[in-house]
Parts: C-alpha cells; sequence; structure tokens
C-alpha cells in the first residue's frame, strides 16, 4: 500500500489524545491520500493556499497569518466526456469551475441536475449498498461538490433530507391554513420554512458533523472535540458515538438549554463546562486541540463548512433548481451564513441556478457583532459581550467574520438585527402553525417580518427561510409552562365540563 507520511491524528511526539498511544506520524491510508489530493486550503484573510493535508504536519485549522481556511476543491466529474476523469482544475479566478466555458458549465450543470434528482429518487430500503446509503444522505448526495471520500470512511445517519414547508400567504394550500398564518405574519406572498431541525440530532449541524467525522476517520484520530453553545456538542457527541471515536465538548457553564445538554451527556461524550461564554470556550477548545493533537470540529475547520453546505443544494434542488431571490438565517458563529453563500456560489457557477439568491443573516439584538460591522460598511470587525435568550447564537467574536462578510457582499445581501421580544413573538407564530423551533431559529422569521416591513425585502418575492434547531431542544424558552386546569376527575361529566370551559 503506498503511503503518505504525516501526522495523522495530529499528536505532538510525547503527547497523547486523552491517553491515546502517540500517532506521530502514522501513515496515511493512500486511499486517503489520493482522495485529498484534489483538496486545497486558502486563507480567507491573505489567500495563501495550503495542501488539504500536510505531511508530517498536524491538521491544519488557521493560515500561518491566523486567518481562517476555506476548502477548494478540483470538481472532478468523471461521467463527463470533455473534462474527463482528470476533472476541473481550480484556478485563482474561480475555485469551483477553473477555465471552464460557459457552455461546458452549462452542460456540467445539466448533467448533475440529472444525476442528484435519480440520487433522490433511491429509497433507503434494507438491505442497502454504501453507494444508496450515501445517495439517501442529504449531504452524501451531493458528494462530488461535498468532500472526495472513500466510502468506507464515511460516517452517515443518514442526514438531510429535511421538510422545506410553503408558508406563505399564496404558495399554501387550504390543507395548511395553520401554516399560512406564518406567511401572513412575515407579509410575504411566497415563502419557504427549510426545517433543518429535522436532522438527526434535531439541528443542521449534522450536516458538517457527517463530513467532520469522516475527515476524522480519514486521518485516523481518535478524539474530536469542540466549543458549542449546544447543538454542534449534541451533533458531535452523536457522530463521535457512531465513529467508535472519543468526543469531548466544550460549554459555557449554565448556558446551554437542557435538551441539547441531555443529548451530548446520552450519546456519552466527555463534558467540560467552561466558567465563561462561548468565546472562552471556542478560543480554549482551539488551544487544546492544537496542544493535544484531538481533532477539531468547530466550523473553523473548514470541512465541516463544506458539509453545511448542503442545506444550500437541497434547498435549490426541492425548488428545482429556481434558485429564489432571498435565502434568510439566523447567524452566530456565520459557520452556516458562509456555507449556504458558498454553495449558491458554487451552484451558480456551475450552471445549477442561474442567479445568486439574496442573503439575509439575521442576529440577536444583544449578539450582533455581525449587524454592527454591516452597519458601518464592514470597515470595522466588532465583537461584542452578547447577551440573548436565543442561546445557541449567544455569540460575540463569530469565527467565520470575513467567510460571512464576503457571502453578504457577494450576494447583495443584507445583516439585520432583531430583538428577544422580536424573537419570541415570532417563535410563538412558527409554534402555534405546528411546525415549531427553538429560540433562535425564529430570528429567521422575525428578521423576514423586519426586512418586508421597511422595503428591503418586497411582498412577492420568493423566500426562504432557514429553521436551523428542533422545538424540543429548549423546552422552556417561550414556551407556556402551565399546563393549567387541565387536570379533571375521571368521569364523564368531569370531562363534559371542562371541555365547556
Ligand atoms: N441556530 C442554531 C439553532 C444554532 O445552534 C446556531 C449555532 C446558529 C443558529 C448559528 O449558526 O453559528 O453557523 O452562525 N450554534 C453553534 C453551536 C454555535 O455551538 O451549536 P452559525
Amino acid at each position: 500500500m503506498r503511503v503518505m507520511a504525516i501526522n495523522s491524528t495530529g499528536l505532538q511526539p510525547d503527547q497523547g489524545a486523552g491517553g491515546e498511544p502517540n500517532g506521530s506520524h502514522a501513515p496515511l491510508p493512500s486511499d486517503v491520500a489520493e482522495a485529498l489530493s484534489s483538496v486545497s486550503l486558502r486563507c480567507v484573510e491573505c489567500w495563501s493556499r495550503y495542501a488539504g493535508i500536510e505531511a508530517g504536519r498536524s491538521p491544519r485549522y488557521r493560515c500561518d497569518c491566523g486567518g481562517v481556511l476555506d476548502v477548494e476543491m478540483a470538481f472532478s466529474f468523471p461521467w463527463h466526456s470533455s473534462q474527463g476523469a482528470q476533472g476541473l482544475e481550480a484556478s485563482d479566478d474561480s475555485p469551483t469551475t477553473g477555465s471552464l466555458s460557459h457552455d461546458q458549465a452549462a452542460s456540467v450543470g445539466a448533467d448533475l441536475r440529472q444525476l442528484f434528482g435519480e440520487r433522490v429518487a433511491n429509497p433507503p430500503i434494507w438491505p442497502i449498498s454504501t453507494d444508496l446509503l450515501l445517495d439517501c444522505s442529504g449531504v452524501w448526495r451531493y458528494r462530488e461538490l461535498i468532500l472526495p471520500a472513500p466510502e468506507q470512511y464515511v460516517v452517515t445517519r443518514p442526514e438531510g433530507n429535511t421538510g422545506l414547508y410553503p408558508v406563505g400567504i399564496e404558495n399554501c394550500g387550504s390543507g395548511r391554513a395553520g401554516h399560512q398564518q406564518i406567511g401572513a405574519f412575515a407579509g410575504l406572498e411566497r415563502f419557504f420554512l427549510k426545517h433543518e431541525g429535522e436532522n438527526p440530532s434535531g439541528s443542521f449541524k449534522d450536516r458538517g458533523m457527517t463530513v467532520g467525522t469522516t475527515m476524522a476517520l480519514m486521518l485516523g484520530a481518535k478524539a474530536v472535540a469542540c466549543a458549542s453553545t449546544g447543538n454542534t456538542s449534541a451533533s458531535l457527541a452523536s457522530y463521535a458515538a457512531q465513529a467508535g471515536i472519543r468526543g469531548i465538548v466544550f460549554l459555557p457553564a449554565g448556558n446551554v438549554a437542557g435538551g441539547k445538554l441531555a443529548q451530548s451527556l446520552a450519546y456519552g461524550a466527555q463534558i467540560v463546562q467552561i466558567e465563561g461564554d462561548f468565546d472562552d470556550a471556542m478560543r480554549l477548545v482551539e488551544q487544546v486541540c492544537n496542544e493535544q493533537g484531538i481533532y477539531l470540529l468547530n466550523s473553523l475547520n473548514p470541512f465541516r463548512v463544506e458539509g453545511q453546505k448542503a442545506i444550500g443544494f437541497e434547498i435549490l434542488q426541492q425548488l428545482d433548481w429556481q434558485a429564489p431571490d432571498w435565502l434568510v438565517l439566523p447567524a452566530g458563529n456565520l459557520g452556516n451564513t458562509s456555507a449556504i453563500g458558498k454553495a449558491f456560489r458554487q451552484a451558480y457557477e456551475l450552471s445549477l441556478i442561474d442567479h445568486l439568491p439574496r442573503i439575509a443573516s439575521i442576529q440577536a439584538a444583544g449578539a450582533n457583532p455581525f449587524y454592527r460591522s454591516f452597519k458601518q460598511g464592514f470597515t470595522r470587525r466588532e465583537s461584542v459581550h452578547a447577551e440573548t435568550v436565543a442561546t445557541a447564537i449567544k455569540i460575540g467574536d463569530p469565527v467565520s467574520y470575513t467567510r460571512a462578510r464576503r457571502v453578504i457582499e457577494e450576494s447583495d445581501g443584507v445583516v439585520e438585527e432583531v430583538s428577544d421580544a422580536e424573537i419570541l413573538e415570532a417563535k410563538a407564530v412558527i409554534d402555534r402553525a405546528g411546525i415549531g423551533c427553538e429560540p433562535a431559529s425564529a430570528a429567521t422569521l422575525a428578521g423576514v417580518r423586519k426586512l418586508v416591513a421597511r422595503g428591503i425585502m418586497k411582498h412577492d418575492e420568493r423566500v426562504v427561510g432557514v429553521l436551523t434547531g428542533n422545538l424540543l431542544k429548549d423546552s422552556k424558552t417561550g414556551i407556556p409552562q402551565e399546563v393549567g386546569g387541565s387536570v379533571v376527575a375521571a368521569n364523564i361529566d368531569a370531562v363534559r365540563s371542562a371541555l365547556t370551559r
């Protein structure tokens, strides 16, 4: 077997990931080395480029200048005659399509639409081949645009395949009169909600985590870790358990919703509660991962962002590749804004869609550094001490600032802020429509309502909003806790009388 010398677990000599044996310079399997040879990492600040995996070095999460990194891939479409098995070399001008002519890109786009359509048509029936299992995942279905991972390493539930609910005044039929209340609240005729809370661990994080954990196995890592406001940790704990590796999560003590904490505990992750906020936990987990050779699975890890792109691809496919006018989502650490923006740009460059949707990132007013920067034309990077009821997005110094700023600029997007009261009001509307979501997700609807009221979003534009987490994640915030006088004696008269009240 041809091997490439690499520090596959990222362990420094004489150090171990929680007592694991030293994996320094362990050989990287030839199939992994070959798969990653088409991948490089580009600094979003100074544009330096690095190999996807550097021989003899721990996994890299930052450029030498400190900037975060973005994955660039030479896409390979072996079935495409004009490209051959060589695929498309990334160029500085267009990392996605390199030197493709307009006609070639159109032809690649048509082939991809057909391929993804065939894959989505495969029902999951057991026994199932690995190939079909990948097709059933709403992430790996788009694998040519995500990560060239050898199948044996892929850790998938499978994830994705989440609902896209028509909730606008016009695009909502009478069978969904309850859902229509959402469109009426927003003031939109054609409005869809993409419910990422329907992922296996109940949030959009599973899309990045399936790819991050797969990378961990490809690199031979024995332990993975993240800092989290709760959802990333629940997802990491679940995928680490599935992969049979150690999961460690750093949480801001007292600031994680009960459902999320319960998940990390139940899935068996080691929990480190930090007396501080998410930003403290983030700083510490990065340091300890680099010191101890633990594979870092925050969205600082550029491969996680690649997985999250699948939200964008899946939305486009569900809309039959008719791109919406707007995509709206809640924003905290800004990984998701970066990922969905990148997906749309790649889909556009590959002629999968004919225009770029505008992106609106919505922040809680008490955790609004990105909004503050946007208001100043992005001339300054701001940070704040974060405070909001939406604990998932209680983040004051987002890691993916530069990546997300580019997305807003490139897509002619906007950043909006909403108060806690506005978030809770919107959450009640989503909950009472029978869809439900966790508080941070409701920032999407609160933001849409505000942007429509301000005339930035037109009432007849096609808008997709992302709900990022499941209602059950947080059973306390914004949900009436009083069951009320519903306990009645166990006889029919008492029941009749209760119903007349
Ligand atoms: N919505 C929910 C439910 C989240 O959990 C998060 C982030 C976001 C929105 C914001 O996404 O960070 O990509 O801008 N949660 C992270 C976590 C920070 O640790 O679970 P982002």
